[in-house]
């Protein structure tokens, strides 16, 4: 870990989602191997477990452990953060990775669109119910596992939930937009607090993602993309780095701020998402969550 520049940080709590596979089960092996306490954040138990004993076996770090939460279920999230908010005391960081993509327009149990609600309003709404833990934990950072596919999208407030027209990649793209917008909303509200939250693009990297029934030639591409390992570097250095201490609502790629698109900045386009969000949510009636205004 020494090239991301980081020190051994044994006191810390990290929750990683979507750590079974890919980004997220590298970034939680590499945060494991800094000796800090990694909950693995998976839907499945099976699936969990068995990331869970490779990277304590990897890591030789036995502090890993394995909550369930299907992000697609607003009834799961709230169940993750009550069980994670009586078993521990602090969270130093919350990395919102689990992502999917989907050709078909699928729905939630809570009739939202699939990648709508599991790449972005998951994360959102998993943030909002750890904040108050994470402010107890100061200085505490979110990390938001975006994706350079939200160039060109836009946020179709008219049809946020793709029941006109659907087309996976567009939809796909708007959820990963929706991540930055809401990383630039979290990151105004939140200045000052001791609460970071960026976003990453990880590079393109060779997961699970998108490999279900892709054609020929996509698979042959594929064999070019990078590890999982260094899609994690970035998500890892925005973690547990001193040098991105005091830097919020940013965008990064490689380590680096990067200028997202036009509209991944646009002010008013993140207030409107975030109240929209509130809403969908399901948090509109409880005003005292969450950060300010
Ligand atoms: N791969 C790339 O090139 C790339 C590029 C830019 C951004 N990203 C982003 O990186 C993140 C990680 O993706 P990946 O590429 O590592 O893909 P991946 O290998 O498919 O991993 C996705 C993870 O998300 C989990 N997940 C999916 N639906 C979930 C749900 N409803 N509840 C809880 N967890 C769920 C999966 O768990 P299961 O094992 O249960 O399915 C898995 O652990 C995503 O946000 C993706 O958009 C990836």
């Amino acid at each position: 870990m020494a090239a991301i520049g980081t020190t051994p940080l044994p006191d810390r709590v990290w929750v990683v989602t979507g750590a079974t596979s890919g980004i997220g089960k590298a970034t939680a092996l590499g945060l494991a191997r800094l000796g800090g306490t990694v909950v693995l954040a998976c839907r499945d138990a099976t699936r969990g477990g068995e990331a869970q004993q490779e990277i304590v076996r990897e890591s030789k770090n036995p502090k890993v452990t394995l909550m369930i939460v299907d992000l697609a279920s607003q009834a799961s999230i709230v169940s993750f953060a009550e069980e994670f908010t009586q078993d521990y005391r602090r969270l130093d960081a919350l990395v919102n990775n689990a992502g999917v993509f989907t050709r078909e327009r699928m729905t939630t149990p809570d009739g939202l669109e699939l990648q709508f609600a599991v790449n972005y309003l998951g994360g959102f709404l998993l943030s909002h119910l750890l904040l108050d833990l994470l402010l107890a934990s100061t200085p505490a950072r979110i990390v938001n596992v975006s994706s350079s596919a939200h160039k060109g999208a836009t946020i179709d407030f008219d049809d946020l939930q793709g029941e006109r027209g659907y087309k996976g990649s567009k939809a796909y793209s708007q959820s990963k937009l929706a991540q930055i917008l809401f990383t630039v909303e979290y990151g105004r509200r939140l200045a000052g607090t001791g609460v970071t939250v960026n976003a990453v693009h990880p590079g393109v990297i060779k997961t699970n993602l998108g490999a279900d029934g892709s054609s020929a030639v996509v698979r042959f591409v594929r064999m070019f993309f990078k590890s999982p390992a260094k899609g994690a570097e970035t998500p890892i250095f925005l973690v547990a780095s001193p040098t991105v201490a005091n830097l919020s609502g940013q965008y990064f790629s490689n380590r680096q701020v990067t200028v997202p698109s036009r509209q991944a900045q646009d002010p008013a386009v993140a207030r409107r998402l975030y109240d929209v969000s509130v809403k969908l949510a399901g948090l509109g009636a409880d005003e005292s969550r969450g950060p300010p205004s």
